[in-house]
């Protein structure tokens, strides 16, 4: 284990990761993640949704995983969630072009609700055997900072006790990058009881959006 974290990288019991490409690429990677056989996500999923964005990024946002229009588009963060994280992102001045975002979990999990796709919280062995794609992302880019959305994203990297709500947008000593901020996943500002309170916890996120933007800054 590189820190407290998810155990390194290992297919559930009975799976097999597929061949990985001879030189370590990105394109090379989203290639191999697209025939991942690790766990049983595939099998209802549409497709993999690798990350996005430049081999140059220096700013990595990690999501919990794809969902309903994700799984469609192939695309990370293109559905609602993604509508807020953009909004975000430009209030706080981040260019959204110039990082990358990826999710730590590449398949969509759900379940049916009537002619719905419910959204279903991965488990441990899923993002364990998931952290091949992700590891493999973050080796490539080396990132002068992540950013973790969310629980599920934060308890993999962090550590499985980390507390959002408790240390949002707080610099985390880790050696995933010299600069680890956490912060709420956009969706939960989507599920906000009304108004007034989505409104709020826009102006939160975007608060914790600005530290990133900060560290860019200071970073070059
Ligand atoms: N939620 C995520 O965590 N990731 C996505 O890509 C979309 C929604």
């Amino acid at each position: 284990m590189k820190d407290g974290s998810l155990p390194p990288p290992k297919p559930e019991p009975g799976h097999e990761y597929p061949e990985l490409p001879e030189r370590t690429s990105l394109p090379g990677y989203r290639e191999s993640a697209a025939h991942c056989r690790a766990c049983d996500l595939w099998k209802n999923a549409t497709q993999t949704v690798f990350g996005e964005g430049k081999r140059t990024s220096k700013v990595v946002f990690v999501g919990e995983q794809p969902g309903d229009k994700e799984d469609i588009a192939g695309r990370p963060f293109v559905g609602p969630a993604g509508r807020v994280l953009d909004e975000a992102l430009e209030a706080a001045g981040i260019d959204r072009s110039t990082v990358y975002v990826t999710n730590a979990v590449k398949h969509f999990k759900w379940r049916k609700a009537g002619k719905r796709r419910l959204h279903e919280k991965p488990g441990r062995s899923e993002i364990q055997a998931c952290r091949l794609w992700l590891d493999a992302e973050l080796a490539i880019l080396k990132p002068r900072v992540v950013v973790c959305l969310g629980a599920t994203a934060a308890q993999a990297l962090i550590s499985p006790a980390f507390r959002v709500t408790k240390e949002r947008g707080k610099l985390i000593a880790s050696p995933l990058a010299p600069h680890v901020v956490a912060t709420v996943h956009p969706s939960s500002i989507l599920r906000a009881y009304d108004e007034a309170a989505r409104e709020e916890e826009m102006r939160a996120f975007i608060a914790d959006l600005r530290v990133v933007a900060r560290l860019i800054a200071d970073t070059g």
